[in-house]
């Protein structure tokens, strides 16, 4: 459609290899980003409920100029509404927000483990699919242990985790289960959230060996691991220039010069972290 590889999910639906994150944008910015985005070419948005600008970006997305059925709409679900029913009326809230019709991907946005909700919850986006008020289902910041559970429970899996992948933290091991078990891995924060990464003289290195910005190295990064990143940014060049990392290739070392070795979070542990 714009040159945009897409991924196939469980569900046979298919969805962008790259999208637009955004987080911290509030509703104005929001829907000036989206459209800016769409004109792009970008055809995958992420927001959630916790983000507070579900009402930009259905706006950015209704004024668009893209159809509706061109667009993935991704949004989650936040910890303080894990119940069943909880769920149900959350998603609502979150439908008239966007002002759609269907979402194309529903997350959980956090597993919440000692609360131990998230079960019911997934239960919950189950039935959503099923009524077709959303196309997909999935979840973020889950581990091996939540996405095992699920299974076992319902014995539905994700279609995609986001989880927590960047330069600084690459997630080898839950890469490996999600491709063994055919769930896509989204990557949040996929620049490093700014000057460690993007100012690292060895992404800058192999940066100048193909001509390209620091920041489309370490995103061109994530596509071939077999990652969809949702970079955030505000900015329409930089928007751009973020989409634009189809037409290059890493080599292997080129590809380990980028990962660094001592692993490191930048956001919160999800057997301990609470987000409601
Ligand atoms: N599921 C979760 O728990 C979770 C957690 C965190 C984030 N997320 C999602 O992931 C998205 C991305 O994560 P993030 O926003 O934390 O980090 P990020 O996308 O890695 O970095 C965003 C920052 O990089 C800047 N930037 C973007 N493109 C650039 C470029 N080409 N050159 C230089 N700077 C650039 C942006 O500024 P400008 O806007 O000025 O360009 C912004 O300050 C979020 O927006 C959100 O949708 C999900």
């Amino acid at each position: 459609m714009n040159g945009v590889p897409r991924y196939t999910l469980d569900d046979g639906t298919t969805i962008p290899a790259i999208g637009l994150g955004t987080w911290p944008l509030d509703d104005a910015q929001a829907e000036r980003a989206v459209r800016t985005a769409l004109e792009a070419g970008y055809r995958l948005v992420d927001t959630a409920a916790n983000y507070r600008n579900e009402t930009g970006v259905g706006r950015g997305v209704a004024g668009g100029g893209v159809p509706r059925e061109e667009v993935v709409v991704t949004t989650k679900l936040p910890g303080r509404h894990h119940g069943y029913e909880e769920t149900l009326a959350s998603f609502e809230e979150s439908r008239r927000r966007l002002g759609l019709e269907y979402v194309d991907l529903y997350l959980i946005h956090w597993p919440n483990p000692r609360v131990d909700k998230y079960v019911d919850a997934w239960r919950a986006m189950i039935r959503l699919r099923e009524d077709g008020l959303v196309r997909s289902i999935g979840v973020s910041d889950f581990t091996h242990e939540h996405l095992t559970r699920l299974e076992k429970e319902t014995g539905v899996l994700p279609s995609v985790n986001q989880i927590e992948l960047h330069r600084l933290f690459p997630q080898e091991e839950l890469r490996a289960f999600h491709a063994v078990r055919g769930i896509v891995t989204e990557s949040w924060s996929p620049l490093g959230r700014g000057s460690v990464s993007l100012d690292d003289p060895a992404v800058a290195e192999v940066a100048r060996a193909h001509g390209v910005t620091p920041a489309q190295v370490l995103l061109r990064w994530h596509v071939q691991l077999g990652a969809l990143p949702v970079p955030k940014s505000a900015d329409p060049g930089r928007q751009r220039a973020n989409l634009d990392v189809f037409g290059f290739g890493l080599d292997e070392d080129q590809m380990a010069a980028v990962a660094r070795r001592s692993p490191r979070r930048l956001g919160g542990d999800p057997d301990t972290h609470e987000e409601f």
